[in-house]
């Protein structure tokens, strides 16, 4: 006889499972596709973005939308086709790579997270925090009142800030650029203090080279992307296919004037990737599947890993950010909140206003659920040239979008990013 409490428990686990994994892997209704396919065709048609290209996948790597736009350059009608596997550049896209490669080195006990950053960057002993400018125009800077800890690299919480979201940078870099012999870059505030969203990732590289002894991309294409088939002749240091565009004060799209160039032969830790959608969702994926890619059953990370880093806030506890109380207007930098102080390179933004917010070791969280979007705990983030991701982990969805627009957080792209979640949660 089954008793009442197995009975119970069979039915808690399924209620459990249909929470957690509706992996319900339908392909969108024709009718759903065209409202895609014609918001996004409409879009490019009326040159109110570049070319661009649009993924969605169900935890399983089945695809709910796959769809590419316009060509890579806006003003060559003759110019290549956008697909899905043009060349892009996916700048920041970058940073949840590299850290995915310090959890792996994480996991074979070879770096410790709550380590000081100088332990294997030594320079980093070294580094100062500014406050401010003298009347004389010269920078202030004193010690740091804590040390960097590793863990803050992957949550922005180090202290390094790029010049495009921090004054004190942005005023210190053309400082620099008068220096006869150029101090390194300060601190935009006492580690562990806040959210700086910045190059810290890079510094990351450099721990993960100091420690496995090989260089940074060598590193990612052994361990992170040969193992998914993903070909460094796509990903990589390799020849973007897409033009840069940028948006003019007018709202009108130019195009870079020159064609795409090599990109820079070092590999930075924070943006020096070059990728296709494609190969970016073959990444993406095992991070909704426990580490393990549904298709080749490669594992990346381990499933301890992944459940305690991916899709846990690692913010520290102690910071409150801005964003927490629904209703009210948020006000400051801190996490989530983005203001710019380099109107060519980026807008000022708000990640999901009223919304708590986290971040784990890759990626910023929705802490609450997006009514009809995605669901509490995903990931999201994005590359300056206008490239998006969220990751869904606990509905099992992905989505991407990607272009090459600047400056970063345009209005009309983010509407494309937004109608193809709203989609997308529609099916
Ligand atoms: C999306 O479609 C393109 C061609 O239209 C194809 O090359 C690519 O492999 C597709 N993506 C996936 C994930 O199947
Ligand atoms: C720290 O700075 C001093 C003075 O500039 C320099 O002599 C020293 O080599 C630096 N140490 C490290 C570990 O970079
Ligand atoms: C990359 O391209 C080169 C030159 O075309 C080729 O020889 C090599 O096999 C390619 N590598 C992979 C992994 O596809
Ligand atoms: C961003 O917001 C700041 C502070 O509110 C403002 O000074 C700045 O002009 C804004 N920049 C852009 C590009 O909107």
């Amino acid at each position: 006889m089954v008793s009442v409490q197995a009975l119970l428990l069979a039915t808690l686990a399924l209620t459990a499972d249909a929470i957690t994994s509706p992996d319900r892997s339908r392909p969108l209704s024709p009718q759903l596709k065209a409202k895609l396919d014609v918001g996004f065709s409409t879009a490019v048609r009326e040159k109110r973005v570049p070319g661009i290209t649009a993924l969605a996948l169900n935890r399983d790597g089945s695809i709910i939308y796959n769809n590419s736009f316009g060509t890579v350059n806006i003003d060559d009608p003759s110019s290549a086709p956008v697909t899905a596997n043009t060349k892009m550049a996916i700048a920041s896209m970058t940073k949840a790579v590299v850290s995915v490669a310090a959890l792996q080195l994480v996991e074979q006990k070879k770096l410790n997270l709550d380590d000081p950053i100088e332990k294997y960057i030594p320079s980093w002993a070294n580094l100062s925090v500014i406050t401010g400018f003298s009347p004389s125009g010269e920078p202030i800077l004193r010690p740091p009142k804590f040390k960097a800890k590793v863990i803050h690299l992957l949550t922005h919480t180090a202290g390094p800030a790029y010049f495009f979201d921090n004054e004190n940078i942005k005023k210190w870099q053309t400082w620099v650029a008068k220096q006869p012999s150029p101090p390194p870059q300060p601190l935009a505030a006492d580690p562990g203090t806040g959210w700086f969203y910045g190059p810290g990732t890079a510094t990351l590289g450099h721990v993960i080279e100091a420690i496995s002894g090989l260089r940074l991309d060598v590193y990612l294409n052994k361990h992170i992307f040969g193992p998914l088939g993903i070909s460094p002749n796509t990903t990589g240091i390799v020849k973007p296919d897409m033009w840069s565009h940028f948006r003019s004060p007018d709202g009108t799209i130019v195009p870079d004037t020159s064609a795409p160039v090599q990109p820079p032969d070092d590999p930075f830790g924070d943006a020096y990737l070059i990728s296709t959608i494609t190969d970016y969702a073959n990444f993406l994926l095992p991070l909704i599947n426990d580490g393990r890619h549904p298709k080749s059953d490669v594992q990346i990370l381990s499933p301890e890993t992944a459940k305690k880093y991916l899709f846990t806030d690692l913010y520290p506890k102690s910071l409150t950010a801005p964003g927490f109380t629904p209703g009210k207007k948020e006000a400051g930098p801190g996490l989530g909140n983005w203001i710019s102080s380099d109107p060519v390179l980026t807008n000022n933004y708000t990640f999901f206003p009223g919304i708590k917010k986290g971040w784990s070791s890759l990626w910023l969280l929705n802490k609450q659920d997006l009514p009809g979007r995605r669901r509490a705990m995903s990931g999201t983030w994005a590359g300056i040239m206008n490239t998006y991701y969220w990751v869904d982990d606990r509905s099992g969805k992905l989505g991407i979008v990607m272009t090459s627009l600047l400056p970063f957080l345009d209005g009309e792209v983010l509407k494309l990013f937004d109608l193809l979640e709203e989609v997308v949660y529609d099916c």
